[in-house]
């Protein structure tokens, strides 16, 4: 018995080491291929994340987004980093324009798609481009800029906050003098 699962360990160990193996070696020597087929899977992956997310964090998503709910009445721009499948599309207000910004050309269709459940939200434009260069989006002409679960893939996230500081319309003091 005991040389019977000795003579099984090896295989046994080598077998479920050489899939991770094998897919890193094909990652390194086609970079290219890899992209292609990691796109549809992050696809599949971020859908899965997008129901388990949306349970665990809808009422954190409702207090945040409550901000832009109080700009009910006229029509708010929103840049969405990383929209991923328009997860918040349903805590924006009524009248709001999105622009998505997102390398991943594969979320384009989907969000037009997932974004018929939400009538009075409108995807203006969808920027193929990493948020650390948004050089697509005018200065100053954005509301809001929402991001969830994006800036932990972002190479650089100073960039990215510098962009933000630059297509956020400036924000208009208002003082008050009592005399
Ligand atoms: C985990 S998904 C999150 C999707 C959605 N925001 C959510 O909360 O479910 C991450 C998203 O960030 C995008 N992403 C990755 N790197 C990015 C970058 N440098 N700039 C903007 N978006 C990026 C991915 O393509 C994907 O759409």
């Amino acid at each position: 018995m005991a040389s019977v699962l000795r003579r099984l360990a090896v295989p046994a160990t080598l077998i479920p080491l050489s899939v991770p193996v094998g897919l890193y070696a094909f990652a390194k020597l086609n970079p290219e291929k890899t992209t292609a087929y990691a796109k549809p899977v992050f696809l599949w992956l971020c859908a899965k994340l997008k129901t388990f997310h949306q349970e665990r964090f809808c009422v954190l998503k409702e207090d945040v987004f409550s901000g832009l709910k109080k700009q009910d009445g006229r029509n708010l721009q929103v840049l969405e980093i990383g929209p991923g499948k328009g997860a918040n599309f349903e805590y924006f207000p009524p009248r709001t324009s999105v622009i998505a910004v997102d390398p991943n050309i594969e979320f384009a269709q989907e969000l037009e798609e997932n974004s018929k459940q939400y009538p009075d939200v409108k995807v203006t434009k969808f920027v193929v481009a990493g948020a650390e260069d948004m050089s697509a989006v005018a200065e100053g002409s954005v509301d809001a800029v929402v991001c969830t679960l994006a800036l932990c893939s972002v190479q650089d996230v100073d960039a990215v906050l510098g962009e933000v500081k630059r297509v956020l319309k400036p924000v208009i003091k208002v003082t008050t003098l009592t005399v």
